[in-house]
C-alpha cells in the first residue's frame, strides 16, 4: 500500500498536484522570449542588493518606456526567443556551455478565473532554480532541476488579456544542492519541461494512487488506494474502471479518503502483456482520469519476483539526452525513439539515470512494456552532513514518488549513485531509503552502492546494502582499471542475502574508429569488454538478477577532454552520436537474447544452468 508521509503539508498552497495531463489545461509551451543575465542585473541593483518588488529596472517588470523620455535598460522582444520546452544550451551556440541567470518571458490570454475554481502555473521541471514572476508579483521559487512544481495564482493576480509571465532561471551549481557542483553529465538550464495552467474546482483531488494489493496467490486480486483532496472534509465519490465493470462510490470523510476495489478478470501489468486500464476518479466537482497498470513487484530471498515470477532485468542505462541534435530529451516522441533503441536490445528494462525523466518518458514506458528504474541525483560527493540538503534530497524524492507512483513500469526508486563511503553518508542515505519505503512500500528502493576489489575478489559490503531491497552496483572491470580479461578471474562476494543487480558496466568507443581489442578507444576495445563481461554474468552468484549497463547513447559531459576521442562527449553509448549501433550493441543483445531463452519463469524456480 502506497502510505503518504509527506514532508510538506499537502494542502500547503503549492502542494504538487498529481497527473496535470488528465486535468483541464492550457498550454503555456512555445516561443518565449529572453535576456541573458550573467551579473542578475535583473534582480540585485549596483549596491547587490535585491530588487523592491515595484522596482522600475527589475527584470520582471513592465520593459515598456512610459513615455520617449523613459530610461529602460532591458527590454523583451522576438528579436531573442527560445522554445519552451528546451534547454537553452541546444538553441544558442552563445549558450552551449552557459551557467548563470537568463530570464525567460511570455505574455497570455486566460479565461477569467471562475468562482468555484482554482488556477495552478504548473511547470514539468526547470533547471535548477526558478523564481516565478505573473504581472510584476512573485508567485513562488523552486529549486530542483527534474521534478515537477506548481504554484497556485492568488485570486486577482490574473487577467484576461496579456498577463505577463517572467521566470528566472539560474542553472548555476552549488556544493549543497542535488545533484552537486559535479556530474558526469551536461548541465542544460532552461525551462526544460511543459508549462501549464491548471484549472482545477476549489474543492480538487490533490493527490491519490491506486495500485495492486499485495496479498499473493489470490484467486481475485484487489486494487488499494487513496484520495486527497484539497479544500474539502467531507464529499461524495466514485473510482470507476469502465473495462472492468467497476463503479465503486467513496465517502469522504476528513482529507484522505483508503478505498479497495476488487478487480474481476483483472489482466496484470508486465513487460510482455503491458495492459492498462483507464481510471476515474470523480469527487465533487472534480474528475481525474489516468491508465493505470496494475502488478506487483516484491523480492522474495534473493529473487525478484513480477506477479509472482523471478524477474531478470535485461536493462539498459539511459541520459535523458538525444544525442543526435545534443539536447535534452523531453515528450512524447523522445520517449519513444529512446524506449524503441532499448527495444531493440531486446531490453526490457530501463535504468533513468540519473534523476527523474519526464513525465512522458515513463508514461510510454508503462504502455511499451519497459520496466523503470528511476532516482533522484544523489550523486557522488553531495554534502552528506547537512540537514538542509537532506531535506532537499526528501523533496525530490517526495516528488519522483508523487509523480510516478501510478506507473507499473517504475519498480525500482533510486535514492543516489556512487556516494562515498562515510558513516555520515550511509546515515543520509539510509534515511532516504526508508523515507522512500514509508512512502510507497509497493515497490522496491536501492542505489548504485560501491564495490570494492579485494585480491581479485569483487566484494559488496557496502553498509547502504543493509537498507536496501535489492543490492546494486557499478562496476567497470577492464575499463576502470585492469583489462576486460581480469572478468575471466573475477569471483564476487556479496555480504547480503539479497538480490544482485549490476546497475552500470560500460566502456567507451568512438564510432568508427577500429583498432585490435587492446586499442583503447576502438569499438574492438568496447565489444570486447561486453564480451568478457557477459561472460562473467553468465557464471554470476545465484542471486543475480539483472543488469543495466551504461550507456543507451553517447552523452554529453564537460569531463570527457579527450581530443580525440571524446571533445566533452562520453563514449559509452552502444548508439553513438549519430544513433548508429557500434560492434558491442550486438554483443548485449545476443547475451538478453540467451537470457530470455533460457531464464525459467515459473514460480520460485532455479535458472537452468547454463
Ligand atoms: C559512473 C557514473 C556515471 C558515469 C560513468 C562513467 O559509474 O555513475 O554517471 O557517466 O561512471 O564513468 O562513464
Amino acid at each position: 500500500m502506497v502510505l503518504l508521509l509527506p514532508i510538506l503539508d499537502l494542502h500547503a498552497q503549492d502542494a504538487l498536484i498529481n497527473n496535470i495531463y488528465g486535468r483541464a489545461r492550457q498550454s503555456l509551451n512555445g516561443t518565449w522570449q529572453y535576456i541573458i543575465d550573467p551579473y542578475e542585473t535583473g534582480y540585485y541593483n549596483y549596491r547587490w542588493q535585491e530588487r523592491d518588488e515595484k522596482d522600475r529596472e527589475a527584470y520582471w517588470n513592465s520593459d515598456v518606456p512610459e513615455n520617449k523620455t523613459d530610461r529602460k535598460e532591458h527590454g523583451y522582444n522576438d528579436q531573442y526567443t527560445l522554445n519552451v520546452p528546451g534547454d537553452w544550451n541546444s538553441q544558442k551556440p552563445e549558450l552551449l556551455y552557459y551557467e548563470g541567470t537568463v530570464w525567460y518571458k511570455r505574455s497570455f490570454d486566460t479565461p477569467m478565473v471562475g468562482r468555484n475554481e482554482k488556477v495552478f502555473l504548473h511547470f514539468g521541471a526547470v533547471n535548477y532554480r526558478a523564481d516565478v514572476y505573473l504581472n510584476g508579483k512573485k508567485l513562488g521559487a523552486h529549486k530542483g532541476g527534474f521534478t515537477p512544481f506548481n504554484f497556485q495564482i492568488p485570486k486577482g493576480m490574473l487577467r484576461e488579456k496579456e498577463n505577463f509571465l517572467v521566470i528566472k532561471v539560474d542553472n548555476k551549481r552549488f556544493k549543497d544542492e542535488i545533484p552537486t557542483i559535479n556530474t558526469d553529465w551536461w548541465n542544460y538550464g532552461g525551462i526544460t519541461r511543459d508549462v501549464h495552467l491548471v484549472r482545477v474546482p476549489s474543492t480538487f483531488i490533490q493527490d491519490y494512487v491506486v495500485s495492486l494489493k499485495h496479498d499473493s496467490n489470490v484467486k481475485q486480486h484487489t486494487a488499494e488506494g487513496w484520495i486527497v483532496m484539497s479544500g474539502a472534509r467531507t464529499g461524495e465519490g466514485v473510482v470507476e474502471i469502465p473495462e472492468l465493470k467497476i463503479k465503486q462510490p467513496l465517502k469522504i470523510q476528513g482529507d484522505t479518503i483508503r478505498f479497495e476495489v476488487k478487480l474481476p478478470g483483472v489482466k496484470l501489468w508486465s513487460p510482455t502483456t503491458p495492459k492498462r486500464y483507464d481510471v476515474v476518479i470523480t469527487v465533487g466537482e472534480d474528475v481525474v482520469k489516468e491508465k493505470i497498470g496494475f502488478r506487483k513487484i516484491q523480492v522474495v530471498g534473493k529473487q525478484v519476483l513480477l506477479n509472482d515470477k523471478p524477474l531478470f532485468m535485461r536493462g539498459i542505462c539511459i541520459h535523458e539526452e538525444i544525442p543526435e541534435q545534443v539536447r535534452r530529451a523531453n515528450g512524447v516522441s523522445d520517449a519513444v525513439q529512446l524506449l524503441n533503441k532499448a527495444k531493440a536490445l531486446h531490453a526490457n528494462m530501463v535504468r533513468l539515470a540519473h534523476y527523474p525523466h519526464n513525465e512522458k518518458m515513463v508514461q510510454v514506458a508503462d504502455s511499451m512494456g519497459i520496466l523503470v528504474w528511476s532516482e533522484i541525483p544523489v550523486y557522488w560527493t553531495i554534502d552528506f552532513t547537512s540537514a538542509a540538503v537532506l531535506d532537499k534530497a526528501k523533496q525530490q524524492l517526495q516528488d519522483m514518488i508523487t509523480r510516478d507512483k501510478n506507473r507499473a513500469s517504475v519498480i525500482i526508486w533510486s535514492v543516489g549513485n556512487e556516494t562515498p563511503v562515510t558513516p555520515e553518508r550511509t546515515r543520509f542515505m539510509s534515511t532516504l531509503v526508508k523515507f522512500a519505503k514509508a512512502m510507497d512500500y509497493s515497490r522496491l528502493v536501492s542505489a548504485a552502492l560501491e564495490v570494492h576489489n579485494v585480491n581479485g575478489i569483487q566484494m559488496i559490503d557496502d553498509p547502504l546494502g543493509e537498507f536496501t531491497d535489492i543490492v546494486s552496483v557499478n562496476e567497470y572491470l577492464g575499463w576502470y582499471g585492469g583489462l576486460p580479461s581480469d572478468c575471466r578471474t573475477a569471483q564476487w562476494q556479496v555480504k547480503y542475502d539479497k538480490p544482485l543487480f549490476i546497475s552500470e558496466t560500460g566502456a567507451e568507443a568512438l564510432a568508427g574508429f577500429h583498432g585490435d581489442s587492446l586499442t583503447r578507444w576502438s569499438e574492438e576495445y568496447q565489444a570486447w569488454y561486453y564480451r568478457e563481461q557477459v561472460n562473467m554474468m553468465k557464471r554470476m552468484p545465484d542471486n543475480f538478477v539483472g543488469l543495466s549497463p551504461w550507456i543507451l547513447n553517447d552523452f554529453r559531459s564537460p569531463r570527457r577532454n579527450n581530443p580525440v576521442y571524446q571533445e566533452g562527449w562520453n563514449n559509452k553509448g552502444l548508439y553513438d552520436h549519430e544513433g548508429k549501433r557500434k560492434q558491442a550493441f550486438y554483443v548485449l543483445k545476443d547475451y538478453y537474447d540467451f537470457v530470455e531463452k533460457n531464464w525459467q519463469t515459473k514460480p520460485l524456480v532455479k535458472r537452468k544452468k547454463n
